[in-house]
């Protein structure tokens, strides 16, 4: 991150000095500088002369003494507090008395590093996010010590440099990494409780979700090491047990499966070829009852393959056995499986999101293995993509993002951060299409506050309970924004 840093300084025109803890150290950060530049010049982005002029700002070295005349200094040293607590004192020491210090940490108190200097009122959170040459989010962090100029001067550096800066109060995780640490550690929690499969969740959250990637290959992407440090650091501030890491992101991680970096963690990286999608040539025989949204019955429920039911229809008695019954629902069918007296043949069948390909399959735990297969592989032929999940309130789509959007929500209401911050953070921090304040939006808060709903009804879990804000605009039928 640091090499990153200083890049982004020195293209924005600024000198800068980059400290290492010995030469090799230094050599590595070098190398990066190098290498970083040097694709830039490939892809025709940046002329050999723009290169030089960039590696010439940076002055290297490993002697914080060199850092005497600096007017900001930007500390990216590893993750621990003890580490950044002495580098901290280093220098308070070395810098200039008027010179701000900034911590890149992702998830430390800045507050807690600012109270070991002499200098607690120019102690800044400056959050980059990897890599820094590419991505436009910053994290500007404020403390209840800090001056207002000190943040004001970072957050107009950090434009100045191009970026975005969006400044927020010292609490774990800031903006982007509570949001998204939180809704990662569901995603591992409801792979390990078996409400569905690694690859389901994965896919359902691209296909359904619009994410550019599941939470586990997101994660593998990561470090699941890191991973583990942020969720410890956020839940040790949020006491919420949402953020207390799952067992199996600790077995993986004590185990050294840390993601793509070490060739396997939650998915492997061996070249394996990825598994076959179940799909079937033919066009089935779909019969739909009631109003279904994008799905046309081809069939009489007599001849059917496929029974799609809406809430409101009933099941005929023409319909054979052994054919697949799918009752529409966002929430459990289990109830009316054993109505029908052929709870085996029923499975829940829901579409989180209208325009997506997305169906996700509940088992019941009467459905019959084969049914499920079946429903998956129609579903497949008639286009979807199938995902399987236990019979549950919010399927996956909706019980990983309601959660996540209710984190945001209560950000909202609670003033840490304003909707554009917010929404920013998502979009320009992890890659989100859309912010979250937005997708409540779209969505509908009245929807939200049905799913939640549902989701605290379920596990009585307090920190699902609808933000009163989100009450508070579904009645007003108001948006967010
Ligand atoms: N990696 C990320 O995706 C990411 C994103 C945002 C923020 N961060 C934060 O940035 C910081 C650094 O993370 P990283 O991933 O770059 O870690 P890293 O381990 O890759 O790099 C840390 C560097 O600090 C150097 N170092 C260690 N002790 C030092 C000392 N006393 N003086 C000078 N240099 C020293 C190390 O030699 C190493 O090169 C952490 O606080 C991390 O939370 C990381």
């Amino acid at each position: 991150m640091g090499a990153g840093i200083a890049e982004v300084v020195a293209r924005g025109a600024l000198p800068v000095v980059g400290i290492e803890i010995n030469a090799d150290a230094l050599e590595r950060g070098r190398g990066h500088l190098e290498k970083s530049t040097g694709r830039a010049v490939k892809r025709g982005k940046l002329t050999p002369d723009g290169q030089r002029e960039i590696l010439d700002r940076i002055e290297l070295s490993t002697d914080f003494a060199a850092l005497a005349d600096c007017d900001l200094v930007i500390e990216a040293v590893p993750e621990r507090i003890d580490l950044k607590r002495q580098v901290f004192a280093r220098l308070d020491e070395v810098c200039r008395a008027d010179a701000v210090l900034a911590t890149n940490t992702s998830s430390l108190s800045v507050t807690e590093i600012a109270v070991a200097t002499n200098r607690p009122t120019k102690i800044v959170g400056v959050h980059f996010f990897n890599p820094a040459p590419v991505m436009k989010l910053v994290e500007v962090i404020t403390t209840v010590l800090a001056e207002p100029a000190a943040v004001a001067g970072v957050a107009d550096l950090v434009t100045k440099l191009g970026k975005t800066p969006v400044t927020v109060g010292d609490r774990a995780g800031f903006v982007a990494n509570r949001l998204l640490f939180g809704y990662l550690n569901q995603a591992t929690a409801m792979l390990e409780n078996g409400h569905a499969t690694r690859d389901d969740i994965d896919v359902a959250m691209k296909a359904g979700g619009g994410l550019p990637m599941g939470p586990f290959t997101l994660m593998d992407l990561i470090g699941l090491d890191t991973c583990l440090g942020v969720l410890d650091a956020v839940y040790a501030e949020s006491r919420d047990r949402r953020h207390a890491p799952s067992p199996l992101l600790r077995e993986l991680v004590a185990a050294g499966l840390l993601g793509r970096k070490t060739g396997r963690g939650f998915h492997a990286y061996d070249g394996a070829p990825a598994e076959t999608v179940e799909t079937s040539a033919a066009a089935p025989a779909v019969a739909v009852l009631g109003a279904v949204p994008g799905i046309e019955g081809t069939a009489d429920p007599s001849a059917a393959e496929l029974v799609i039911v809406a809430e409101d229809a009933a099941v005929p008695d023409a319909v054979k056995p052994g054919t697949v019954i799918a009752f529409l629902s966002a929430g459990p069918v289990a109830d009316r499986a054993v109505a029908t007296g052929r709870p085996g043949d029923v499975v829940g069948l829901w579409f989180p999101e209208a325009g997506t390909p997305l169906a996700e399959i509940a088992v019941t735990a009467l459905t019959d293995p084969a049914a499920a297969d079946r429903a998956a592989a129609l579903l497949a032929a008639l286009g979807r993509t199938p995902v399987r999940c236990r019979d549950r309130a919010g399927r996956i789509v909706d019980a990983l993002r309601f959660p996540y959007l209710n984190d945001a929500a209560h950000m909202l209401g609670a003033g840490y951060a304003d909707a554009a911050s917010i929404d920013a953070a998502m979009t320009l921090g992890c890659g989100y299409p859309t912010g979250p304040v937005a997708d409540l939006d779209r969505l509908g808060t009245a929807r939200a506050v049905t799913v939640l709903d549902a989701l605290y009804d379920e596990s009585r879990e307090p920190a699902l309970a609808p933000a009163p804000i989100l009450r508070e605009h579904a009645t007003a039928a108001r948006p967010l924004r």
